[in-house]
């Protein structure tokens, strides 16, 4: 049998065309709904239950947010890493928790602004999600509009640029997916799936993201030694800023530098955005792993640790109050912040995506 030219043509471009229809599901803009494939999970869950040094240990016991009835347990963790990561969350199977939190960067991201599932922005900076667990009250957002962290869990799933479902839409697309029902018998007893349990899960996973392995953890174990530099940061770090300013150990509270709330009025210069109660505060996240997680503040508008403390001149976006430094003192400070970073949390295979 013979085929025409303009068939054959018209063929080859058929199958040019389908391949770009196939190819465009990895760089996820595609709007259909295809099927993810299943997550790779180990025979054993992983270990999400950790021993923390004492010190650590010491900060949990006053400050853990973790209610009563949703201690972490290794299956809900587990089921927990696998809803983080599922791209059936949004409306469209295109983005994931992780593709606006990256494990890469210390669970934020390194855009300013993050792209929702149909490539709309996001109003404010994407938050570090590491050490949740140690913010006392509980609260959660730049402005602390969730009242806990199970509460804002379902937040993100139902915002209109962000993942765009309804709750209902959720259970639906959740319950028809054929690896859920055992992850939620192990995590659960049963495999019923509802918003209640599947904001519990993650909540797990999220509460189980703790750095306690970078340099500053060894040195306060008498495991290593600070250099001279990153020792005399530590000293400017905890003293009060020259002239009787807060010193930032003040609002970034070791060790988990993190504050059990906003102290104060914060004045941050941001005509658009007013933070908590429209005062002018913000909630900052803990400043460890710092290093990974830029750019930085609410608006993402301060690109580098070095443009903060830089500050430079008055009103533009890095001239924060409280947060330059003396020239002479940038490389102590930015010696000192990156003793905090620890890439057991960005490296680990039970934080790391199943489905890749
Ligand atoms: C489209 C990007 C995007 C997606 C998708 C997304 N987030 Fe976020 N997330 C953000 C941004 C931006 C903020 C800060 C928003 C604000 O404060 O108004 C944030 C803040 C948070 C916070 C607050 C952290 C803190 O310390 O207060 C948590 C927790 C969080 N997200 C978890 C999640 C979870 C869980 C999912 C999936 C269900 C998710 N996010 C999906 C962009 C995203
Ligand atoms: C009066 C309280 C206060 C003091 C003092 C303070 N900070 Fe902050 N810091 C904050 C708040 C609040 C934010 C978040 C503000 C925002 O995003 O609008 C923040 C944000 C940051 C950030 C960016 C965090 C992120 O996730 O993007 C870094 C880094 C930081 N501070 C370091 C320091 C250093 C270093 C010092 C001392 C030189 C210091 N801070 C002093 C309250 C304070």
């Amino acid at each position: 049998m013979h085929f025409k030219k303009p068939f054959v043509i018209t063929s080859l471009c058929l199958l040019v065309f389908l391949f770009q229809q196939c190819s465009k599901k990895d760089d996820g803009t595609t709007t259909t709904s295809e099927t993810v494939a299943a997550p790779n999970l180990p025979a054993t869950a992983f270990n999400y239950i950790n021993t923390y040094p004492a010190f650590i240990q010491a900060s949990l016991n006053v400050n853990d947010n973790t209610p009563a009835d949703n201690a972490i347990t290794n299956d809900g963790a587990t089921l927990g890493r696998v809803l983080f990561y599922d791209k059936h969350f949004s409306k469209n199977n295109t983005i994931s928790c992780g593709s606006c939190h990256k494990p890469e960067n210390s669970f934020s991201d390194n855009a300013v602004l993050s792209k929702g599932f149909n490539d709309g922005l996001t109003s404010r900076h994407s938050m570090a999600l590491l050490n949740v667990r140690f913010y006392k009250s509980g609260k959660m957002f730049w402005d602390e509009r969730a009242p806990t962290l199970e509460k804002q869990i379902l937040q993100p799933i139902q915002n209109t640029v962000e993942m765009g479902l309804t709750l209902a839409e959720l259970e639906t697309k959740v319950k028809s997916l054929s690896y859920y029902p055992a992850l939620f018998q192990k995590a659960f007893g049963s495999t019923q799936i509802d918003s209640v349990r599947i904001a519990k899960a993650v909540s797990q996973f999220l509460r189980s993201i703790v750095t306690f392995q970078s340099k500053y953890d060894q040195v306060k174990q008498g495991l290593a030694a600070f250099t001279a530099d990153e020792a005399a940061g530590e000293q400017l770090f905890l003293a009060p800023a020259p002239g009787g300013g807060a010193a930032c150990a003040g609002c970034h509270t070791p060790p988990m530098f993190l504050t059990s709330s906003p102290a104060g009025p914060f004045a941050f210069p941001d005509p658009d955005d007013a933070g908590i109660n429209n005062q002018n505060r913000f909630k900052s996240g803990s400043l460890r792993n710092i290093a990974l997680t830029a750019p930085y503040f609410h608006n993402g508008k301060v690109s580098t640790l070095n443009a903060m403390l830089n500050g430079g001149p008055p009103g533009s976006p890095a001239n924060i109050p409280a947060h330059s430094v003396a020239p002479a003192d940038v490389a102590k400070f930015l010696a000192f912040l990156q003793t905090l970073t620890d890439n057991s949390v960005t490296t680990e295979a039970r934080f790391s995506d199943p489905f890749k």
